[in-house]
């Protein structure tokens, strides 16, 4: 097989096992199996710059964007759906459409029924099959270019497949991001001080609208499409068929779908999935009743904004009317402030809600949330109730626009916004108790020291009476001053020294998580702790070393370095006060590599040659000078010639450094330069 062979080989497994993976949800290989043949492509391309191209899956993420998003003019307007929220609406609209076809009204027209996903809409248009433009729906007319980002998507191809397709075509669908993404960001900006998103849909349309393609690739968007904008040609019959054909493209199209023959039987399909859709793992807010027939939509056509031959029925949202009783002031671990509403307790969707986020100063602003004003609050994606509107006519007459104070609630520095956020934040992080507070709360939670029986008001307690200034502080508690508490008896006082001496000795992952480091959550800390293996190594990593990790960006190495330059005594004082963390479990087996035989290659900076295969034998595996069949690796750098070359063509994985140091136990990594 030569190079170019080789690539294609690759390409086309990516390509399967993506469609594998995100189309129908049955992955054929394992992450790291994948992520082998990523990055024997990206060794490949970066030694034959000339072979790579625009849809090559090491594509996916480019470079930032500079200023705002460019716009693009759509060729044929993005309509939008008329609403329907009865079974009157519904029957109506099939009488409608009767009487436009002049058809019988006892005639049956063929429905095509699609969930109506809750994200964005999107056009993606493919040249030669390659994809070349992606834009939002902006105002039906023009959308803006957000190429970059949805090349990020893994589930949109790069490039159509199948064995046909029109030399153009313009396909539209969904942008979305699933309730686990959305959890696990909303989790993660939760726990790094950053303002959370009120709902996926929200979380999505951010996420879409990044300058750099690495933050929407982080995301966890996916797709799903339902209809074709433009074509070179176009002679599908249905709706039906369109999603078949989509399907072959290696589009995901809702699996959900189906095609009935009266608009009495949508009705059924319709309230069928009026619980039904609660149990999916994205938000519907409806379900899309198209004119299945192609031929009867081209003779429906459509009426100013949107078809005659579609409309969406729209459950009714789970919102629920209360009354706005306060507005409360939270002040972050990161000192990052968010106005909270507390409420008159009221149950939506099975849950009793008593408090919903207001987000920040623009959004009470735009809604004109005041205290005391009756409003509707919804649970959005089933996550944090929010507040929707203001029921304006039930508005007391003294009631006044609410602003947030320019001074922290708890410790009256003065309030700052940084440059890029929203969000605005009390930078008083040594002395203000609300951050203490939230910090230690953070410190002493479930994936951090879990330190149970040590609850919010216990340790608002303990803040209140001056024993804890910082973390270091619990493990220095003492039973006299505890004792002189309210509510304090000496069984309590000596069942909690109990508890949080017991809680001393931490594996490192959790011990990181517990410091709170700002874009820091509890998957990145078990990832740096494997990636060290104890405290000094993190501690003493510079912002290139963590940056060489795989999976923390600048953003977040930074945030690392710079949290351990100053806030060294925090970290010595936990120490002093007998905390132990405990070194990541390093890989004991000696046989990682037995059964294998690398051959190096090209330059390398990190280990030289001689190294390399000294860590191979003492890994179990076999270091040679020269390619052959029975060559499993080849561990290629800069200037890698011939043996590179025979590699690819007898088949053989061929991986960079990196790849290879990631291959090995954290603590020969560790012995590494
Ligand atoms: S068809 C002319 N099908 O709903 C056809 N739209 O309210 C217009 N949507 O802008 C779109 N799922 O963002 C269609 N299966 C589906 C859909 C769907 C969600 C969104 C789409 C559209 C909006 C209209």
């Amino acid at each position: 097989m030569d190079i170019e062979q080789r690539i294609v080989w690759i390409r086309a497994e990516i390509v399967r096992h993506n469609v594998a993976y995100y189309i129908h949800d049955s992955p054929t290989i394992s992450d790291a199996e994948y992520d082998v043949l990523l990055r024997e492509l990206e060794v490949i391309e970066k030694e034959y710059p000339a072979l790579v191209t625009q849809s090559s899956p090491t594509q996916r993420v480019g470079a930032p964007i500079v200023g705002s998003f460019a716009s693009v003019a759509h060729h044929r307007p993005m309509l939008s759906l008329a609403n329907a929220f009865t079974v009157d609406d519904l029957l109506e609209f099939d009488a409608r459409t009767k009487r436009f076809l002049e058809l019988d009204p006892g005639a049956d027209i063929s429905y095509c029924c699609e969930l109506k996903l809750d994200g964005l809409a999107v056009s993606l248009v493919y040249e030669a099959g390659v994809l070349v433009r992606a834009a939002t729906r902006g105002d039906g007319a023009t959308g803006e270019d957000i190429t970059s980002n949805v090349r990020t998507i893994r589930s949109i191809p790069l490039e159509l497949t199948g064995s046909t397709h029109p030399a153009l075509i313009e396909i539209r669908g969904e942008v979305f991001l699933p309730h686990d993404a959305f959890r696990l960001l909303n989790s993660i900006r939760e726990s790094t001080g950053e303002p959370t998103f009120a709902n996926p849909r929200n979380a999505a349309a951010g996420s879409l609208r990044q300058q750099d393609p690495r933050i929407t690739a982080s995301r966890g968007l996916s797709a799903a499409f339902y209809a074709v904008g433009e074509s070179s040609d176009n002679e599908l019959p249905s709706q039906m068929q369109l999603l078949q054909q989509l399907r072959i493209f290696g589009f995901y199209t809702d699996p959900n779908t189906a095609v009935f023959p009266s608009i009495a039987d949508v009705i059924g399909h319709i309230e069928r999935w009026r619980l039904e859709r609660n149990l999916l793992p994205y938000d519907t807010d409806g379900m899309v009743v198209k004119v299945n027939d192609f031929q009867l939509q081209r003779q429906l056509g459509h009426v100013a904004r949107a078809p005659r031959w579609a409309i969406a029925y729209k459950y009714p949202a789970q919102q629920v009317e209360t009354i706005i009783e306060d507005i409360i002031i939270q002040v972050g671990r990161t000192g990052a402030i968010t106005p909270l509403a507390k409420l008159a307790p009221v149950s939506c969707a099975g849950v009793t809600v008593s408090r919903a986020t207001l987000h920040n100063q623009s959004e009470i602003d735009r809604k004109d949330v005041r205290i005391g004003d009756t409003v509707m609050v919804q649970r959005a994606g089933e996550v944090i109730p929010e507040v929707v509107s203001v029921v304006l006519d039930r508005r007391r007459e003294d009631s006044c626009r609410y602003q947030i104070q320019d001074l922290c609630p708890s410790c009256a520095s003065v309030l700052v916004r940084l440059d890029s956020e929203a969000v605005i934040r009390c930078v008083n992080t040594a002395g203000c108790p609300a951050q203490l507070q939230t910090r230690l709360e953070h410190f002493v939670s479930r994936l951090a020291f879990n330190i149970e029986g040590l609850g919010g008001e216990r340790l608002a307690q303990l803040v209140d009476a001056g024993l804890v200034q910082r973390p270091g502080d619990l493990f220095k508690l003492s039973a006299e001053p505890l004792l002189l508490l309210d509510r304090m008896g000496p069984k309590l006082v000596e069942g909690l020294l109990r508890m949080i001496a017991d809680c001393k000795v931490i594996p490192l992952a959790r011990f990181i998580y517990a410091l709170g480091i700002r874009h820091v959550g509890d998957r990145s800390s078990a990832i740096l702790a494997t990636h060290f293996g104890s405290l000094s190594a993190v501690r003493g990593a510079s912002v290139a070393e963590l940056l060489s990790v795989h999976e923390v960006g600048s953003a977040t190495a930074e945030s690392i370095a710079q949290w351990f330059f100053n806030h060294s005594d925090t970290v010595d004082d936990l120490l002093g006060a007998g905390v132990i963390v405990e070194d990541t479990e390093l890989q004991p087996s000696r046989d990682v590599f037995a059964g294998q035989v690398f051959v190096f290659t090209g330059g390398l900076e990190r280990v030289n040659r001689e190294q390399g295969e000294g860590i191979v034998r003492l890994l179990g595996g076999v270091a040679s000078g020269s390619v052959s069949k029975r060559t499993t690796t080849v561990v290629a750098g800069p200037g890698a010639g011939s043996k590179l070359a025979k590699a690819v063509s007898l088949g053989i994985t061929v991986i960079d450094e990196e790849a290879f140091i990631r291959l090995l136990p954290a603590d020969v990594v560790n012995t590494l330069g």
